[in-house]
């Protein structure tokens, strides 16, 4: 098993990618410390649904585009399972509109929670990886960020963000064994995007040569093998997951 021994945090996993993340990554024997911003009936089922695959597992309630409540998820974590091997910094929010009619607060809030939640985690693990000597950080971002998007400048805002915050880190960590690499997802049908219109979503699938959406399990198994030790002299990549979209 590729992760066995691990502990992973993975952030936003009680749905969408982040669960698909954590099934991948229990699959593979690692310890999975989740978040999501509130301890509900689904934090306890998905909590369930991973421990009944054999390993440790841990939902907790957290904020974590908060700076004391990264630091304090963290603390517990580690008190929880003793080291800390990967983080996935998977949680975002998007507020589409066009920017003439993008309000200051849709602006901050998305920023303010993708951007700065991987901010606040990287910050709050910065410390035990370095002193561990190791340690894997997949950011999740988007092919919106590479390539930008219609309605979506706060977004693509936060997710350019994310690859120069991540290759920055990449290069500060690099001499202690701490990978940084960044995951950018294309079209993928999620909770998130189950929103958008059939004629949307159609005319985004005709734009995508593989024509087709992917699945969160898709974006997983990137997310897998960029945590695994199967790539110990990779970082600060970019890696669309995207169906060969152009322009990403
Ligand atoms: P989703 O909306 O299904 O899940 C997002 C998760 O993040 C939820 O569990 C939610 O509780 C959590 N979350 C949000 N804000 C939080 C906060 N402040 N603190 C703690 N948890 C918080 O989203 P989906 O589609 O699974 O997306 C996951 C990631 O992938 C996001 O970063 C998204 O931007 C990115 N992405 C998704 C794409 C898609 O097509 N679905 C495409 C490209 C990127």
């Amino acid at each position: 098993m590729l992760l066995e021994n691990k502990v992973a945090i993975i952030t936003g996993a009680t749905r969408g990618i982040g669960l698909a993340i954590a099934r991948r990554f229990a699959k593979e024997g690692c310890q999975i410390a989740f978040c999501a911003r509130s301890r509900n009936e689904k934090m306890i089922q998905v909590e369930q649904e991973l421990a009944d695959t054999g390993v440790q597992a841990k939902g907790y309630a957290v904020n974590v585009a908060d700076y004391q409540e990264a630091q304090a998820f963290v603390a517990e974590v580690m008190q929880d399972f003793g080291h800390i091997d990967i983080l996935v910094n998977n949680a975002g929010i998007t507020d589409d509109s066009a920017l003439k009619r993008m309000t200051e607060e849709q602006f901050d809030h998305v920023v303010g929670v993708n951007l700065k939640s991987v901010f606040c985690m990287t910050k709050a693990i910065q410390p035990i990886m370095w002193k561990q000597g190791h340690g894997s950080i997949v950011n999740i971002g988007s092919v919106v960020g590479i390539a930008g998007n219609y309605n979506q400048a706060n977004y693509a805002a936060s997710k350019a963000g994310i690859i120069g915050f991540s290759k920055s880190c990449a290069k500060e960590f690099a001499a202690r064994n701490i990978r940084v690499n960044i995951v950018c997802p294309g079209f993928i049908e999620t909770e998130m995007t189950a929103e958008v219109p059939t004629e949307l979503m159609n005319t985004w699938c005709s734009r995508i040569p593989m024509k087709r959406p992917g699945t969160a399990d898709e974006v997983a198994q990137a997310c897998l093998f960029l945590a695994s030790d199967m790539c110990p002299y990779i970082t600060s990549v970019v890696l669309p997951i995207c169906g060969g979209m152009e322009d990403a």
